[in-house]
């Protein structure tokens, strides 16, 4: 069988035949990542002005210790929690939408570039002259997605429960800007969730034959479809959770008003 021989060469960092502005992705997956990793920590330091009216920011959701009536549990902090540490409950949940999203495999490969430059971009030189890979520690602890994914799915149900919360005014239910706000939220994080690989795998990718389960195929389709749009989603869904908790907190300082619509 012929064969051609193409010599691999690695390059030096930043070496490429690329002709296209291939370093405009990484940086705006750095500056993007960089902003959104900035204000939500400074966010949940807050442990304040998490909660308006019927509105709860999505930072703070499920809402363990706090006032009420959004607090499961109850005032803060619990007696465990040691004393010499700042309290608050964002922390106590945070690590999960934060776990799934560290470990999801778009945001791996969007972060290696941007921040790792591991490589920069595709078929650009990188710094290092030895592959990390996956397959060892520490990267091989990236696996621990899948494990995420079932927390990330409940937290999808439990945002849907703070939006439909968000309709119940003094005199009954209606619908805010923040409603609105909070549903979309809930809606694009669906998206995002129910698109990711490990779900896919978990409704249908581990079957040898999919068609001869047509449920399965199903949502296997459905799960497929959001999946090919994920990076979007990814984007859409950081952006709105951002800005959800951001509109929160201006109608809890008063600063904004959550208009009624009806
Ligand atoms: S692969 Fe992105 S959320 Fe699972």
């Amino acid at each position: 069988m012929p064969h051609i021989d193409v010599p691999l060469k690695r390059g030096r960092f930043g070496e490429t035949s690329r002709p296209d502005n291939w370093w405009i992705q990484p940086l705006v997956v750095f500056l993007g990542f960089s902003a959104f990793i900035c204000y939500s920590t400074w966010a949940a330091l807050q442990g304040n002005n998490y909660a308006s009216g019927p509105l709860l920011s999505p930072f703070y959701s499920p809402l363990l210790y706090g006032p009420e009536p959004y607090a499961w549990f109850g005032g803060g902090p619990p007696s465990w929690f040691p004393s010499f540490l700042p309290f608050s409950s964002a922390f106590l949940i945070l690590w999960i939408p934060g776990g799934f999203r560290f470990t999801c495999y778009y945001y791996r490969g969007a972060y290696y570039k941007a921040f790792w430059q591991d490589p920069p971009n595709c078929a650009v030189g990188e710094p290092r002259k030895k592959y990390w890979g996956e397959r060892t520690f520490p990267l091989i602890i990236q696996n621990v997605h899948r494990y995420f994914m079932y927390l990330a799915v409940a937290f999808i149900f439990l945002l849907g429960h703070d939006a439909w919360e968000a309709t119940k005014f003094e005199n009954g239910r209606g619908v805010s800007v923040g409603t609105l706000v909070l549903t979309l939220n809930t809606v694009l994080l669906g998206c995002y969730t129910f698109g990711c690989h490990s779900f896919r795998h978990l409704v249908g990718g581990m079957k040898d034959i999919l068609s001869a389960s047509p449920v399965r195929k199903k949502a296997y389709d459905c799960v497929g479809c959001l999946n090919t749009r994920h990076m979007r989603f990814a984007w859409f869904s950081l952006f709105c959770v951002g800005f959800s908790d951001l509109y929160v907190r201006m109608c809890a300082m008063g600063i904004w008003t959550d208009y009624r619509i009806f």
